[in-house]
């Protein structure tokens, strides 16, 4: 393991391609697999997905923007970097908050995450057992879970949720996965690990969707995306979708501004922003184009929630050719989504004690990860000896979430709009133009677009969506 030195300052991607593989597979992740399609299923597909791609366009692209080019000015930790930002732009220090907002936004969804992340290792293990035997028998081809019902392989989902030391066991195995590679450095952990994994997944991920395209029911997975209906829409699943193109693109949660302090000055920032934002909207709507025609095939729920991908999905591959094999495929290409996305989140503040604390970059990401570890075990807890517990209750808009949900939608929906609004005031109003348009590399005319999306759509958008979607839900209408 190499022992890289207070950390963030002197790290540095070694290409822009680099760079890309990293930010790209910060991006997707369960975010994309797991949360865009549970979503679109839920909210009623089409009309979600059109509202989403919309914020992608309009908030999501310049904010990426922002931020990296915010991490790359600053060049340290998130929070150093926007009050360095700030000095330059003689502004007060205290906006470094905005920094501490995306770190602590970052650290919380890092406790949750990992806990999902342990389901995924779950299904690994389950479907990989279950391909084994089939190959074993000299059926490699098999369809999963030969010879069970349907109970029998929803129910396994209950009963992992029931096991409290099976859940915090497989949290604990990817929270150290997470740990191991960030502790190895920029170059040596996050970008080898992006290197390899990234590819792979999408290798993964393009085998299991061309799989559902022929066997599934790939026209009416096709026409449940993209026919809008919308009377389904709603402040709540404005609310939703908002918070899911942040969460998606990894902003407002120190990641993006942790990476782009580690982007060489070479590299054109603007392209790199769209390229990222990009690839982050197709792997959500293949992933959605992956699942829905497995769902449809046979008949499940679209709107059946966050157990779509562990139980819907195994029901199905019961059904179908290869079942086996493929769900074993499907669960490995999420867990490498999963682990680049929770490597970011854990960089975020790692980078930040190292700074701070002055210690190396290893014992630092260890620290990290353990107090995320133990949050995450409260999460895990939630689903068997706190099973009653509603944290916010009180709260309209939350009052039926479970620990894990809390967290959830208090990041997803409170801290990263919150942290988005005030990076779009900082670097719209606040920041120093000329320092902001020589880091985005964009000519006066587009620059100008970008700035009218930055400082004028994006604190509006994001602020009236915080405000009906969650004053309402707060009011207890
Ligand atoms: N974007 C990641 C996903 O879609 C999650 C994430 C959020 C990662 C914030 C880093 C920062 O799964």
């Amino acid at each position: 393991m190499a022992l890289t030195q207070a950390g963030s300052s002197g790290d540095h991607w070694s290409s822009r391609t680099a760079f890309i593989l990293a930010a790209v597979g910060a991006a997707v992740g369960l975010g994309n697999i797991w949360r865009f399609p549970t979503l679109a299923g839920e909210n009623g597909g089409g009309a979600f997905v059109l509202v989403y791609i919309g914020f992608v366009i309009l908030l999501g692209l310049p904010l990426v923007l922002s931020e990296i080019l915010l991490g790359r000015a600053g060049g340290t930790d998130a929070i150093g970097s926007v009050e360095k930002v700030a000095e330059q732009s003689r502004r007060s220090r205290n906006w470094k908050g905005i920094g501490a907002l995306q770190i602590t936004a970052g650290f919380l969804i890092l406790s949750f995450y990992s806990v999902v992340a342990g389901w995924v290792i779950n299904y690994v293990l389950i479907s990989g057992q279950d391909w084994l035997a089939a190959l074993f028998s000299g059926a490699p081809f098999a369809p999963a879970f030969a010879g069970e019902n349907q109970g029998t392989i929803t129910g396994r989902m209950s009963e992992l949720f029931a096991s409290p030391w099976r859940l915090i066991g497989l949290h604990g195995i990817f929270m150290v996965a997470t740990v191991w590679i960030v502790a190895s450095g920029v170059h040596n952990g996050i970008e080898r690990a992006a290197k390899w994994l990234m590819p792979a997944f999408f290798i993964l991920l393009i085998i299991v969707t061309v799989y559902g395209a022929f066997t599934g029911n790939f026209a009416e997975a096709v026409a449940f995306m993209f026919t809008p209906d919308f009377s389904q829409l709603n402040p709540i699943a404005l609310n939703e979708a908002l918070g899911q193109a942040l969460f998606s693109l990894s902003l407002a949660a120190g990641g993006l501004l942790t990476y782009g302090a580690y982007i060489t000055r070479d590299v054109n920032l603007a392209s790199t922003a769209v390229m990222i934002a990009m690839m982050d909207t197709g792997v959500a709507i293949i992933a959605g184009l992956m699942i829905f025609p497995i769902v449809f095939a046979v008949g499940l729920d679209p709107a059946s929630g966050p157990a779509l991908i562990f139980q819907s999905l195994p029901v199905a591959f019961n059904s179908m050719p290869a079942g086996a094999l493929v769900g074993f495929v499907f669960f490995i290409l999420i867990f490498f989504a999963a682990l680049t996305s929770s490597i970011s989140l854990l960089e975020g503040p790692t980078a930040w004690v190292i700074d701070r604390f002055r210690i190396v970059r290893p014992l630092a990401a260890i620290m990290v990860g353990s107090v995320a570890f133990l949050i995450g075990v409260i999460c895990a807890l939630g689903y068997n000896v706190w099973a009653d517990v509603r944290p916010l209750g009180f709260w309209n808009a939350f009052a039926q979430n479970d620990i894990l949900d809390a967290l959830d939608g208090v990041t997803g929906k409170i801290m990263l709009p919150l942290g988005a609004f005030l990076v779009s005031i900082f670097i719209g109003w606040m920041a120093d133009r000329r320092l902001v348009q020589q880091q985005t590399g964009l000519s006066n005319g587009m620059f100008a677009v970008w700035r009218f999306l930055v400082a004028w759509v994006c604190p509006i958008a994001v602020g009236l969506v915080l405000l009906f979607g969650l004053v309402p839900g707060l009011l207890g209408s």
